[in-house]
């Protein structure tokens, strides 16, 4: 049962103070969530990391990382309550914006090949398969998965 939104929505730039809150959604997002240390790491890499907020609920957040006249999204994550009502579709337009301010060509992604709600979600928002990386990902048991690359052009 989806948790009803309240009207209004608000992106704000995520500090370290709000990690707390980002990583209890991590967990419950993820079979492999991302550590503390990894959001810390990107915080302090200088890496574009954007928190979507209703009221004092955390909604969802992203991390990017600029390239050379491209853009790498490395987390997309909204709370398991709040999925399905748009806010990936919402934070892939502030994606998109931030990345053409950055002169940016292309945004590409990685995706787990199971993830198929993710895979979904950037097909109907215009990314293209371009590729796959065989065993990128860790997966149950000490197995590996293959990550699906897409790409939007801009
Ligand atoms: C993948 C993930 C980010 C998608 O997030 P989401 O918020 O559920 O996605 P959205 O709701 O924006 O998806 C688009 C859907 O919303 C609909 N939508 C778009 N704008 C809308 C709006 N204003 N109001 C309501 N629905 C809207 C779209 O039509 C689409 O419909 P569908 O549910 O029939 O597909 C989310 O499932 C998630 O966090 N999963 C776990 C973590 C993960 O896998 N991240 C990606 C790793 S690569």
């Amino acid at each position: 049962m989806n948790a009803v939104l309240q009207p209004e929505v608000r992106l704000e730039v995520l500090h370290e103070d709000m990690l707390n809150d980002v990583v209890r959604i991590e967990q419950r997002a993820y079979s492999h969530p991302w550590t503390r240390g990894n959001f810390a790491d990107s915080l302090k890499s200088g890496y574009h990391l954007r928190a979507l907020w209703s009221g004092q609920a955390l909604l969802g957040y992203f991390v990017a990382m600029q390239g050379v006249q491209e853009v790498h999204l490395l987390n997309i994550t909204v709370a398991p309550e709040f999925q399905s009502q748009g806010l990936a579709v919402l934070m892939l337009d502030a994606l998109r914006l931030w990345a053409q301010t950055q002169q940016a060509e292309c945004i590409w992604l990685e995706v787990r090949k199971s993830n198929a709600r993710a895979i979904q979600v950037y097909t109907r928002y215009g990314y293209s398969r371009v590729g796959e990386r065989k065993n990128y990902y860790p997966a149950h048991a000490g197995q590996r998965e293959d990550a699906v690359v897409m790409s939007l052009k801009l």
